[in-house]
């Protein structure tokens, strides 16, 4: 089970443990981690036996990296931050000097650990999180292996959390988890993907399983097709060398968006056990038929931003002008992609994929389109077409679900318009400040794998990609840059749907205060 709402209301704190941060001094580090032991802490989810250790290259000592995570805090936690929280917390914290590549080093940290161990009384229980570039995954899994470090004895436990992107494709994805192999079993290892701890995204099995209203016209029989948009304002912002490498498509498609598409179309999983819900979301990969090279054609589009005027006015420079990126780069910033799935729910039902930097705005949803009513009962009246209905799921900002559907426009004559129902997550539950990888670090200290990637569920990500990614590798894009920032990308995005007989959903920009 590892819904957070329930959990927090009645959990217990994460056994004794020491969570040894790889690549401490970089952003996710500052932005996300600390920030979520902040929260577990504060919600007595962290237990007193508890130290975190930062390793990286900053020549600093533990003072040095305690000032230097506590810059942000404050402000990253808003008006509950709670200073006496943070300095328990802080006093737990240490750091070491390392340079990964080297394997002497790796006898010091062991030396580090048994220390903080024996003094925090941690049980030898470590949780290694590799917040590094993944070309160093293998490498530093292969020295912490040498040093004994991801050896388990009896009654203490050795877990590895592997950020994304696994791999650069399906080979190597294929290669970096024989590597990994080779040093620890497969219920070591947590490849996270933090769109798996959104609760939100949770919500989706919440609302399809725990409701009995719309599971029965979740299908081909009744829906039309759905539309899965992760769109971002933001730029590459500092990330531009890590980002050249990637692209809009290996940044997100086979990870987050796919993890979307596997609870929309999923069928039941018999409990929340992470093994029934891998089965399940590995059978919707299985169904998903990779594009052929002369598909990728159709059904999938590329572009990259260009200079533009964001909707708050601020003009923002193009791709190309970003640090670390080069002048005439072929990377794309946007891709859109339409899937199909062969199996009995779902033959037949485009799932319409898009995902971008310097769009309009900051915005993921879910749109679900059904079938349209029949309109002979409208002939001879003034109703010419009837609207679709659409159910949106909104992931963020603003969480919450709402539907569309027809009403009658008062007045003499026969007039349908559309009117929406709106429900907003923070109207019920309020709006607890969380970074989505609160329930990821706190399941894997309690061994929970149920919201992590099993090998063969990143390897079938890869798998449905990689059509996209050689086409577009072996016939360099001609049209670079082909949308301006602060748009909802190319043009050629808007043919994917109009060449079906339909539209990708106006998304209304958010307003200052969400709504
Ligand atoms: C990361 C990507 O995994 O997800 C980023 O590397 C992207 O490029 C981010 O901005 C989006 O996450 P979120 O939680 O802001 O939707």
């Amino acid at each position: 089970m590892s819904l957070t709402q329930t959990k927090y209301a009645q959990a217990a704190p994460a056994p004794p443990n020491v969570m040894v941060i790889f690549g401490a001094g970089g952003d996710l580090t500052s932005r996300k981690l600390i920030p979520s032991l902040y929260y577990l802490f504060s919600a007595d989810l962290l237990p007193e036996n508890f130290a975190v250790i930062g390793l990286d290259r900053l020549d600093l000592d533990d003072d040095g990296f305690r000032a230097l995570v506590a810059q942000q805090i404050a402000s990253q936690v808003g008006a509950e931050f709670d200073r006496a929280v943070w300095d328990r917390l802080v006093a737990r914290v240490h750091y070491m000097r390392i340079d990964m590549r080297s394997g002497p080093d790796y006898d010091l940290l062991c030396e580090r650990l048994s220390r903080i161990d024996a003094e925090r009384e941690t049980d030898g229980n470590y949780l290694f999180y590799m917040a590094i570039p993944p070309s160093l995954f293998g490498e530093v899994n292969h020295h912490l292996g040498a040093a004994g470090l991801l050896h388990e004895s009896e009654g203490d436990w050795r877990r590895v959390i592997i950020e994304k992107p696994f791999g650069r494709d399906l080979e190597s994805a294929i290669a970096l988890n024989n590597d990994l192999h080779r040093n620890m079993d497969e219920d070591q290892i947590y490849r996270i993907d933090h769109y798996l701890g959104k609760e939100t995204v949770q919500n989706i099995m919440v609302f399809r399983f725990a409701n009995s209203f719309f599971e029965p016209l979740w299908n081909r029989n009744h829906i039309d097709h759905m539309q899965i948009t992760v769109a971002e304002s933001v730029g590459v912002e500092h990330r531009g060398a890590y980002y050249e490498e990637a692209g809009a498509t290996r940044d997100m498609i086979p990870n987050h968006l796919l993890v979307l598409l596997g609870f929309l179309a999923m069928e039941p999983p018999n409990s929340f056990q992470a093994k029934a819900l891998r089965d399940e979301v590995n059978k919707v990969l299985d169904a998903i038929q990779p594009l052929t090279p002369e598909q990728v054609l159709t059904h999938a589009v590329r572009g990259q931003y260009g200079a533009g005027t964001m909707p708050n006015g601020e003009r923002v420079q193009a791709y190309r002008a970003s640090k670390g990126v080069d002048p005439k780069s072929h990377t794309e910033t946007f891709a859109a992609i339409k899937l199909t799935m062969d199996n009995w729910r779902w033959a037949g039902v485009p799932f319409y994929l898009r995902t971008g930097k310097r769009l309009t705005a900051q915005y993921t949803e879910v749109a679900i389109q059904f079938k349209k009513a029949p309109t002979i009962m409208f002939q001879n009246t003034d109703v010419d077409q009837i609207t679709p209905d659409m159910l949106v799921l909104r992931i963020q900002p603003n969480e919450g679900i709402q539907m569309s559907f027809s009403a009658k426009v008062p007045g003499p004559s026969m007039r349908v318009g559309t009117v929406n129902m709106d429900f907003c997550y923070e109207d019920y539950f309020g709006n607890k400040p969380a970074t989505g990888y609160e329930t990821l670090i706190y399941d894997c200290m309690k061994g929970d794998a149920t919201l992590f990637k099993h090998a063969d569920t990143v390897e079938k990500g890869w798998e449905i990609v990689q059509s996209v990614l050689d086409v577009w590798a072996a016939l360099p894009p001609r049209d670079f840059p082909n949308y301006d920032a602060g748009t909802w990308g190319p043009c050629a995005a808007g043919d994917l749907t109009k060449n079906d007989g339909r539209l990708w959903r106006r998304i209304a920009v958010p307003k200052a205060n969400g709504r």
